[in-house]
């Protein structure tokens, strides 16, 4: 299980220039398949040549790459609220069925990691989706 996580950290890293640019995109996906462990901080920091702390202060900093990770969720943070994310959750509240039933029982979540999409909604299966608070969802994976 190691050797398979330290094969596809390296590969993720592998398809960015700059690999230091890569640790939240590689955290990100690790964390959706995997417990983030020190084995896997150790993997991440070292194929793209980083720090482990930094690392660590990455999961700490963004709680749905943590524990938290599960759930649905709309990101509320600056950039989601000012591209509409209140709208957005206000139109959920009132109506919790109206983007369809896996977005029910949505709360505000911190930073999804996904600024340059915002507003963005995470649904229970960790799927993300950039938001229109203007119509209805488009699926971003
Ligand atoms: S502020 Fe919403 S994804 Fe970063």
């Amino acid at each position: 299980m190691v050797r398979v996580l330290r094969e596809r950290v390296e590969e993720l890293a592998g398809s960015y220039e700059h690999k230091e640019l890569a640790v939240l995109g590689i955290a990100r996906e690790v964390a959706a398949k995997t417990l983030i462990d020190d084995t896997a901080v150790s993997s991440i920091a070292e194929a793209c040549g980083v720090d482990a702390e930094l690392v660590s202060d990455l999961f700490a900093s963004y709680p749905d790459l943590g524990e938290e990770r599960c759930g649905a969720g709309l990101c509320t943070d600056l950039t989601c609220y000012l591209r509409g994310a209140s709208t957005l959750l206000d139109r959920l509240r009132d109506d919790p069925g109206c983007l369809g039933s896996e977005f029910e029982g949505i709360s505000p979540v911190s930073c999804l990691g996904l600024c340059f999409q915002a507003p963005v909604l995470r649904d229970r299966e960790g799927n993300f989706h950039r938001l229109d608070p203007g119509s209805v969802s488009q699926d971003m994976s």
